[in-house]
């Protein structure tokens, strides 16, 4: 009798090359017992054999399997039944032999892992359609999570999806086999969170502050031996070229809609009005009306701010509330003329709970963000502006396409894909919220400095007109 003990309940790797040299060595799958780390080392048998001593292969071409077994395989091997890797080694075995098996699908053993693969796909498609991240931190530190319960073992198969999906945010999905975390970079895992602890959805943040130190990236202090430096160039890339395949393309990302498009300069006004019945997100139920940006078409400069406030909201124009009256003081000091630049937000329109008579700002999510993005993408098209102000974080991840951290981009000219220049700074409204008198006319004038880069290039332009 063979023991053959598996890394972790997904290294399907490791039993597809241990299931070709047991089968090349004649050992029947009678003879075999599978199993995986940490789970059933104390259930050993007597009389089995721990290191099965199997030779290694000497050649490689003595038998073959149709390719479409191997995709079978790598989704039923996910599926949480014990059993699952002995059923796929006995389908092996017989397939050396009878190489259209798997056509037929009354045989048990084909009809078995056939369910197994179906319904470890349908816990995919359930983890990809009832995944709502939260959003845990603010600003620079914003971070989002989800807790979810696979049935199978998806976790790692899946994470790529939503690496792809939500590229441009820091992400982690608890669960209890195991947590996936994106950085924007790549996917690393940590072990899971026992369901005991299941965090209630307003507990998420709690819960993730507790397994992860929040200001740190997210290096598991013990990896997984088969999860280490899993990439997007890892072997999940082949493994989810497959699931493309296998699931019929549901797992590649929707395209981002609606699509940009490029419009001739004279076409702002059009803009706008087609603007006017945006309903790329849910913000447009409460908002009273979409803000657009505002400005000449000439303007060489863009200010972007984040959404439109209460003020904003009734009067359809952007900053003409406290915020913009913030603004146009620090704009006034620096030096630019708030009357030739363009002003506009990352989100179009104002998103708010009611508390009694009152409105209470709420920042946008990145869905949101990413819904709008059209829009500020279609203003910079037909303003062709030289630099692109940003002020605050959601205005940043808008300009950028990505989180991007204020504190250490502000206060400088950084080049944009397209050739237009960027200046990072804060927000006015972060200036407004600052409690400590002293902290507030420090900021101001740092905000005051950035803006006067913006100045120079206004001046440098009119002089060059
Ligand atoms: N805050 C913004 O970001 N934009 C406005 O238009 C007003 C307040």
């Amino acid at each position: 009798m063979y023991l053959i003990t598996l890394d972790s309940q997904t290294d399907f790797e490791s039993w597809r090359k241990t299931a070709r040299a047991l089968a090349l060595h004649q050992i029947a799958p009678a003879d075999v017992t599978w199993s995986v780390q940490g789970r059933a080392k104390e259930a050993v048998p007597a009389g089995l054999c721990e290191a099965p001593g199997i030779p290694p292969i000497e050649t490689d071409g003595t038998f073959s399997v149709p390719a479409n077994f191997i995709e079978l395989a790598r989704i039923a091997a996910l599926h949480r039944d014990g059993e699952r890797f002995a059923l796929l080694y006995r389908l092996l075995w017989r397939l050396r032999t009878d190489h259209d098996l798997l056509e037929t699908r009354a045989d048990p053993d084909v009809a078995q892992a056939t369910a197994m693969a179906v319904s470890v796909h349908r816990d995919m498609q359930r983890m990809r359609d009832v995944i709502r991240f939260r959003e845990i931190g603010r600003e620079h530190n914003a971070r989002y999570a989800a807790w979810f319960v696979p049935e199978h073992h998806i976790v790692e198969f899946t994470a790529p999806f939503f690496a792809r999906r939500y590229a441009d945010m820091p992400w982690s999905i608890l669960t209890p086999d195991i947590c996936a975390h994106w950085d924007g970079h790549a996917i690393s895992f940590t072990p899971g969170i026992s369901q005991t602890e299941m965090p209630a959805p307003n507990r998420l943040e709690e819960t993730w502050r507790r397994h992860f130190r929040p200001d740190h990236p997210i290096t598991p202090e013990a990896p997984k031996k088969s999860h280490r430096n899993l990439s997007k160039a890892s072997i999940l890339e082949p493994l989810l070229a497959d699931a493309e395949r296998w699931t019929g393309g549901w797992i590649t990302p929707r395209p981002e809609a609606p699509m940009k498009r490029k419009l001739a300069a004279d076409d702002l006004d059009a803009l706008r009005k087609e603007a006017a019945h945006c309903r790329a997100c849910h913000l447009y139920k409460d908002a009273t009306q979409t803000v657009f940006g505002e400005g000449p078409k000439s303007a060489n400069i863009m200010l972007v701010g984040e959404q439109p406030g209460d003020k904003e909201d009734l009067a359809g124009h952007p900053f003409v509330g406290p915020a913009g009256q913030m603004l146009d003081r620090a704009l006034e000091e620096a030096g630019v003329d708030r009357k030739k630049v363009y002003v506009t937000n990352a989100v179009k329109h104002f998103k708010f709970v009611p508390r009694g008579k009152v409105r209470l700002h709420q920042k946008p999510t990145t869905p949101e963000i990413r819904a709008c993005r059209q829009w500020y993408e279609r203003e910079v098209s037909a303003i062709q502006p030289d630099l692109i102000v940003a002020m605050g974080a959601t205005a940043a991840q808008s300009v950028f396409g990505k989180i991007t951290p204020i504190g250490k981009n502000r206060g400088r000219l950084i080049d944009l894909p397209d050739g237009r220049k960027a200046l990072v700074t804060v927000h006015p409204s972060y200036l407004l919220r600052l409690p400590d008198p002293e902290t507030k006319v420090l900021e101001y004038q740092r905000f005051v400095d950035d803006l006067k880069i913006a100045a120079g290039l206004q001046k440098k332009a009119a002089r060059a007109a």
